[in-house]
């Protein structure tokens, strides 16, 4: 900002002067400057590094602007003879120009009898009793907003001279007074600009008001669809802020549909590898979490020097606590500085995560990386938010195949996520771009000089009754501090925690509905996909018996775990309640996946994983999803069930996974085809043997001599 604002100054030359007042470097400050640029406005502003003593502007307020405009317009008065100079002066914060200057004085100049115009608004403010007073009253916008107003200065000064006004007292009222004094009113020929020609005011105005792109225009534009008029100046007064801060991401060419992104390249910095900024990384796990050994990997390969990294690792799980306290002892020396808050700690989120902003703020670091475990980001998302040159901003991460991201693109009255008119398009990469919206969470990354100054020092996660994302965003909207999403690119995902039940043993492994991606990437054979490609000979080690890599080694030993743990292997009688006539004539010692809440996911995998390698193979048959009533494990050990009589099975197709390895795990075991008198023993770990049924595919279970065997079977079609 400070670069802009030294090189604003006023324009002489064309006898326009545009001012604003601005104590602060806001980041509405630089929107507006921003916008000003863009239209080749030169501002000058007034008031920096002041005080600001006119109020909290959720109140009436604001006379200091009068009184810092009023020194400026008496030097003017001063220094200058033509007193036929115009002075545009608008709000800043909230405001943007939509339009070059020349178009606003034109416009100016053809209202009718005019000297000065003010912006005119919905609501009578501060003092809805003066409402009565006003003498057109049935248009559009009836009052007087003293957010904006373009006219000469010889009558802007008489306007500003008036009375003595303090810094407390309500700009807007003063300008009222003076606007509703008849024959002040006719003799300095005030108007107030009802039909937004030049100045739209946003608030009660937000169904008036609509953003516009059409084939012809490169850039939107908003339209008054009450007055027909395109605006050149928004002002968001009042409550109507956050419409600004999504007009915003629009307007004044920073966005369109030809151009794509202009904001996302003007602020871009080059980060340099020897002057890389610290950066505190605080990664918070605040419930029970699918796929955290993933998650904890993750961390590892962020892209950065971990010596500029000061890691915080906040667990409030206890469920999780070893894993994490292992990597931490793992990896905290490879940090710049680590600390642990864990459960035993008894800290709450809300304090936990003002803690680590705190300590970042306090200390040497330059940027905060805040990242919650259900976040599943890319290596290079880190270096990408550090380059985006914007203080406070989120890489967009979104549940796959739902609407639920880490942002909301609107909030409503009551503080809670309200869906805006693009948050469909930017979930779904419609539209690309970096977004100022209400809220974000999860993973963001702040530069922490914006959090130094005295107010911004005191903002907490921590508020009674509210979540500490929603506490944190809203403590930033009340000071102006902007934030961000980016979809510019794929940075990554959200895990779904939802349904995750760590009361199972290995949850994760029944975590495939909800996180399909973390579940492929660790339970699916690694070598699956080659299965499909182009003339890839499958192997097929007795006549019209399949062999495909088909789970990973890891899911083959926790679906073990998860029988072991459960633990009610069947008696290896004929009697067997478990199915439905109560009578099982080839009887074996398993478990079924029933019995421990995986019959669903089971068939999942036949449908998504195996039924695709069956249409391959035994071609023309096709049966979606594939139906399969018995899907069990089978325990072969010596001193138990060892092996398993000649038989066919009741299915259309059997499959058989090898879930533990021959001559390690166990010695003996295999398959024997008998018509064909061709044996598969040497099974190979997560490869699945895939064979008809009936008739030709008479087989037994091989004897196992030592150890134990696990096999998963399915009888598919029976
Ligand atoms: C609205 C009107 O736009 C103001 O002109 C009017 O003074 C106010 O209502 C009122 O009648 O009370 P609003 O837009 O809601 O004000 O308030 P802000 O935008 O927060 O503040 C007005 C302007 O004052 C800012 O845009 C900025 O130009 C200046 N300001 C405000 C500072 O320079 N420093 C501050 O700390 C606060």
């Amino acid at each position: 900002i400070s670069i802009i604002l030294s090189q604003t100054k006023a324009t002489v030359s064309d006898g326009i002067k545009v001012f604003t007042v601005a104590t602060d470097d806001t980041h509405g400050l630089e929107r507006f400057l921003r916008s000003a640029r863009i239209y080749g406005i030169d501002v000058e502003v007034l008031g920096k590094g002041r005080k600001w003593t006119g109020g909290d502007m959720n109140y009436a307020g604001g006379g200091q602007k009068i009184n810092i405009l009023k020194e400026k317009v008496l030097e003017l008065m001063k220094s200058n003879d033509n007193k036929d100079q115009i002075i545009l002066f608008t709000d800043s914060y909230d405001v943007m120009f939509l339009a070059p200057i020349e178009d606003i004085v034109n416009k100016f100049k053809s209202f009718k009898d005019t000297r000065v115009l003010f912006s005119a608004e919905q609501f009578c403010w501060p003092d809805s009793k003066l409402a009565g007073q006003y003498p057109k009253t049935e248009v559009a916008n009836p009052y007087l907003n003293s957010g904006g107003f373009i006219g000469y200065l010889a009558e802007l000064s008489e306007i500003l001279n008036y009375k003595p006004v303090k810094d407390l007292d309500d700009d807007q009222l003063y300008y009222t007074k003076i606007y509703l004094d008849k024959e002040l009113r006719q003799s300095l020929k005030i108007s107030l600009d009802h039909e937004s020609k030049i100045f739209q005011n946003l608030n009660g105005a937000l169904s008036d008001v609509q953003l516009r792109s059409n084939t012809t225009e490169d850039w939107p534009y908003i339209e008054n669809v009450v007055t027909k008029e395109r605006p050149l100046i928004v002002h968001a007064n009042g409550p109507s802020k956050l419409t600004l801060n999504h007009l915003g991401n629009y307007l004044a060419k920073s966005w369109s549909m030809k151009e794509g992104c202009a904001l996302c390249t003007e602020k871009k910095i080059e980060l340099k590898e020897n002057e890389l900024p610290s950066v505190m990384v605080a990664v918070f796990i605040e419930q029970p979490t699918p796929f955290l050994e993933e998650f904890l990997q993750q961390l590892n390969n962020i892209d950065y020097p971990k010596s500029k990294i000061h890691l915080i690792l906040r667990n409030n799980v206890e469920y999780h606590e070893t894993e994490v306290d292992e990597f931490f002892q793992a990896n905290f020396k490879n940090y710049a500085t680590a600390k642990r808050i864990k459960p035993s700690d008894f800290i709450s989120e809300g304090e936990a995560r003002t803690i680590a902003k705190d300590r970042c703020v306090n200390s040497v670091c330059d940027y905060l990386f805040s990242i919650d475990s259900v976040s599943r980001v890319k290596p290079k998302t880190l270096r990408y938010l550090l380059s985006s040159g914007y203080d406070v901003i989120a890489p967009m991460l979104v549940r796959p195949g739902q609407a639920w991201s880490n942002f909301w693109g609107a909030i409503n009255s009551a503080g809670f996520y309200a869906r805006s008119s693009d948050y469909m398009d930017i979930v779904y990469y419609a539209v690309k771009g970096i977004w100022n919206v209400p809220f974000i969470t999860n993973c963001y990354l702040m530069k922490m000089s914006v959090f130094r100054n005295t107010e911004a020092k005191s903002i907490s996660y921590s508020v009674e009754d509210t979540d500490a994302d929603m506490a944190f965003c809203s403590n930033l909207r009340q000071l102006g501090i902007f934030m961000h999403v980016s979809n510019e690119l794929d940075f990554g995902h959200l895990v779904n925690p939802e349904n995750y039940d760590i009361s199972r043993t290995h949850p994760d492994v029944y975590s495939m509905f909800d996180n399909k991606i973390e579940w492929e990437a660790r339970y699916l054979h690694d070598d699956y996909n080659i299965n499909f490609e182009e003339g890839r000979k499958h192997l097929m080690p007795c006549p019209d018996v399949y062999w495909f890599p088909l789970m990973s080694p890891r899911f083959c030993k926790e679906w073990i775990e998860v029988m072991e743990a459960y633990g009610q292997w069947s008696d290896g009688s004929n009697n067997d309640k478990r199915l439905e006539g109560g009578y099982e004539a080839v009887p074996t010692r398993d478990i079924h996946m029933t019995q421990v809440g995986l019959d669903r996911h089971w068939l999942h995998i036949l449908k998504e994983y195996v039924r695709p390698l069956q249409e391959m193979v035994f071609t023309g048959y096709y049966h979606n999803p594939p139906v399969s009533i018995m899907n069990f494990v089978v325990r072969y050990r010596p001193d138990e069930q060892p092996s398993l009589r000649p038989h066919h099975d009741s299915s259309t197709y059997t499959i058989n996974l090898a879930l533990n390895t021959p001559n390690v795990d166990y010695e003996g075991g295999g398959c024997r085809f008998i018509r064909y008198n061709c044996s598969v023993q040497n099974t190979k770990l997560g490869w699945l043997l895939m064979h008809p049924g009936r008739l030709t595919h008479y087989h037994e279970g091989l004897r196992v001599t030592k150890g134990t065997r696990y096999i998963m079977i399915s009888f598919v079609d029976p």
